[in-house]
């Protein structure tokens, strides 16, 4: 491994200095972490299909033109981003009632939301991460209301575009967590979508069984991860197989 300079190392990932100026490099660790690191393991496999799965996303949401600091996957584990100023707020889309809004609202897991519900959490670990309101973060000047709306409009359309992309492939987006960036180009700031999209930081039910096809099952010890990963990958279409399963879905008849 060559003498990069390591910027910066999180939960799951590692961010080393990039080739070019205002560039960074993204590893993704095999490291599973929940519950603040309270639980932690590491699952052989986890940060390669993360890498995979990620790309994938980032580059069908730059292809609907979400702005996304995504530049190309480099290898197995790493992609080349642009270096962005991260906001610190993880911006939290929900469809279906699950984990902490269940607990919080009684709400049996599985209830479908009347709506589309966005919610704001403050990136801290110590702090465990806490739910922050709008006021919260203009006050404390995380983000500006101009900033808040963007990250509301790119949130819900993400999620469009995710719910009909996970949908085609029998599978319910549930809810998902993403993070924002501030890109610098010559004058002028636009808010990107950064870090990561994948199982680690999404709620990915089966549509038929609602088997649970993301991070759900390494904190609540249900085993099986990569294989639900490697599951999710495969419906993606970005692992190429030894075996591939029958196809099941609709295919093309060709008239003669
Ligand atoms: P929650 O129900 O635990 O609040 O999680 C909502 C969504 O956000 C779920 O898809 C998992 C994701 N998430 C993260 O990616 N990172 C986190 O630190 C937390 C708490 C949740
Ligand atoms: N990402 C957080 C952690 O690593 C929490 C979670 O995803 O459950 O602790």
């Amino acid at each position: 491994m060559n003498r990069r300079r390591r910027v910066y190392e999180g939960k799951a990932k590692i961010l080393y200095e990039g080739p070019e100026p205002g560039t960074l490099i993204q590893h993704f660790k095999d490291d599973a972490t929940a519950f603040n690191k309270k639980k932690h393991d590491v699952i052989e496999g986890k940060g390669v299909l993360n890498n995979r799965i990620s790309e994938h996303i980032f580059l069908k949401l730059a292809e609907i033109g979400v702005p996304t600091h995504f530049i190309k996957r480099i290898n197995m584990r790493e992609q080349l981003i642009r270096e962005v100023e991260i906001i610190p707020v993880e911006v939290v889309v929900r469809n279906v009632a699950a984990g902490s809004l269940s607990k919080r609202l009684g709400l049996e897991e599985g209830t479908q939301l009347p709506r589309s519900i966005i919610e704001f959490y403050y990136k801290a670990d110590e702090l465990d991460d806490p739910m922050v309101s709008e006021e919260h973060i203009t006050a404390f000047g995380w983000a500006n209301p101009q900033e808040i709306d963007e990250m509301m409009a790119l949130g819900l359309r993400i999620n469009d575009f995710m719910t009909g992309l996970f949908l085609g492939i029998g599978i319910r987006l549930v809810d998902f967590k993403v993070e924002f960036g501030r890109l610098f180009e010559n004058d002028m700031m636009r808010i990107v979508l950064a870090d990561e999209i994948s199982p680690d930081c999404c709620r990915l039910w089966d549509i038929e069984s609602d088997d649970k096809l993301d991070k759900d099952r390494f904190r609540r010890d249900m085993g099986g991860l990569v294989e639900a990963y490697r599951e999710v990958a495969r419906r993606l279409g970005i692992l190429v197989e030894n075996n591939p399963a029958p196809h099941k879905g609709p295919h093309l008849v060709r008239s003669k």
